[in-house]
């Protein structure tokens, strides 16, 4: 993975809609089984799965860090994990829960990354989506809590219209699918779930300014309710038509994460995050993009 490298019956509508994304965190309490979702891929037993598979654990140490990644390929839906972060002093570290397409030229990649601190600052969310295997699309965030006390939902939703990252049901960004105006969109390359924490001290803390407190080790990240019962699981040469089909609804009678469009509510969330918590965002770069900026930062 790369790093930096309205009639009534309308506003009812929307109203569904919203009220359908608040209603599908409640059952993320009913969570996946690690054991049964994932394999820890590397990491030589600094990766952990715990309490019957309710339960995961990542650790970095001087030699090494470690990650998982899901048995099953997804493509469109929604999935949600908890994560708690490492806490105390945790420059240096980055945690990543992403998905991508595998490696190749023309992958697809939608991150999420969590970038440590020193004690008492705080975390940088830093995210990036890459289109046939472009990617070049950060924005960074900080966040209104402290995630390293307490579980926090961390959530992508993937639709043939649109991506979106959000955190305990509050959107961060939002990638909206601009085939008409030429930007390629992920849509047709199934992607696995990958998690992983290692040392990035060379460039997450503003340019290796800080680096690891090796005293501090071992770093560890913890990991509840994975969920993933809205998203399509992609198996056979044809998943992409299926998945983007009705018929691949698996607990509801319509998926409606295929038509997901954000309501006005969840628009103005959006904005106050964005207003209040982006600290980077590569469309107002100007100096990356002498040339002009990208197309989808005119249309986002
Ligand atoms: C890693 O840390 C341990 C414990 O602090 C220390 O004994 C060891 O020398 C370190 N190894 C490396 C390669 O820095
Ligand atoms: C660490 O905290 C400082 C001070 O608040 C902030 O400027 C910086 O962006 C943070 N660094 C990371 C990597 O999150």
């Amino acid at each position: 993975m790369a790093l930096f490298s309205c009639s009534s019956t309308n506003a009812a509508l929307l109203l569904l809609t919203f009220s359908l994304i608040i209603t599908s965190n409640n059952y993320v309490v009913s969570g996946g089984n690690y054991f049964e979702d994932f394999d820890i891929s590397w990491g030589e037993g600094r990766g952990k799965i715990l309490e019957n598979g309710d339960f995961l654990t990542l650790s970095l140490d001087n030699y090494s860090g470690s990650g998982f990644q899901s048995k099953k390929e997804y493509l469109f839906g929604k999935i949600d994990m908890q994560l708690k972060l490492v806490p105390g002093n945790s420059a240096g570290t980055v945690t990543a829960f992403y998905l991508s397409s595998g490696g190749g030229l023309k992958h697809d990649e939608i991150d999420f990354e969590f970038l440590g601190n020193v004690s008492g600052e705080p975390y940088t969310v830093h995210t990036n989506v890459y289109t046939q295997g472009k990617g070049d699309r950060e924005q960074q965030f900080h966040l209104w809590f402290d995630p390293t006390t307490d579980f926090h939902t961390y959530s992508l939703l993937w639709s043939p219209q649109t991506i979106l990252f959000s955190v305990d049901n509050t959107p961060l960004r939002e990638f909206k699918n601009l085939e008409n105006k030429g930007v390629p969109f992920p849509k047709n390359q199934p992607m696995k779930l990958y998690s992983s924490i290692w040392n990035a001290d060379q460039w997450a803390t503003r340019g290796g300014l800080i680096k690891t407190d090796w005293t501090q080790a071992p770093f560890i990240a913890s990991y509840r309710n994975f969920n993933a019962d809205d998203a399509c699981v992609a198996s056979g040469g044809d998943a992409a038509a299926y998945c983007a089909s009705a018929a691949a609804t698996k607990r509801r009678s319509s998926p409606w994460w295929l038509s997901e469009k954000l309501g006005p509510r969840y628009e103005a969330k959006l904005r106050w995050v964005q207003r209040n918590y982006m600290i980077y965002n590569y469309c107002t770069d100007a100096k990356r993009f002498p040339q002009g900026f990208p197309v989808e930062c005119y249309n986002n």
